[in-house]
């Protein structure tokens, strides 16, 4: 069964839509697998970014993404990747439509209420930063 990585931003823990959004991934059936509350460190955060560690908004949303403790979780079922990244909609939150978590609560293109991994790749590497395997339980 497929996993996905998703973070839950400081802009969403602020707005207290932590539970609005997790209560949409697991309407559309998926199960929490692992989670986590931890406040990102530079390190991380430029491991987590490093492909877009280059970029010149990269020092600002390091220092949003760190700004506060963020929820980390892994969930798991059929499509989950594909599906959470829909249910999410683009990453500018003024392009997302409403009915999208992103178009319903984020704000603009960095300030957009939840991260999720965008490939097998990607997830399978990012479950294994934040999480050791036992701590996945799935
Ligand atoms: P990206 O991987 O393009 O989007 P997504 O989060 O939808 O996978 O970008 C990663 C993060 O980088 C994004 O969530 C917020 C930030 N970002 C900016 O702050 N400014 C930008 O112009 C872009 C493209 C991304």
């Amino acid at each position: 069964m497929e996993k996905t990585l998703i973070i839950l931003k400081p802009d969403c823990m602020e707005k207290r839509l932590a539970g609005a959004v997790l209560d949409r991934f697991q309407k559309a059936g998926f199960d929490i697998v692992a989670a986590k509350l931890m406040q990102l460190n530079a390190e991380l955060l430029r491991e987590h970014y490093a492909h877009i560690a280059d970029k010149p908004f990269f020092p600002a949303l390091a220092e949003f993404m760190g700004s506060r403790p963020v929820l980390v979780v892994v969930l798991r079922g059929e499509g989950v990747i594909a599906k959470v990244r829909e249910l999410l909609g683009p990453t500018d939150s003024t392009k997302a439509p409403k009915g999208t978590i992103r178009g319903d609560y984020g704000t603009d293109v960095s300030v957009n209420i939840c991260h999720a991994s965008d490939s097998p790749e990607s997830a399978a590497a990012e479950i294994q930063r934040f999480f050791r395997a036992e701590e996945v339980f799935a």
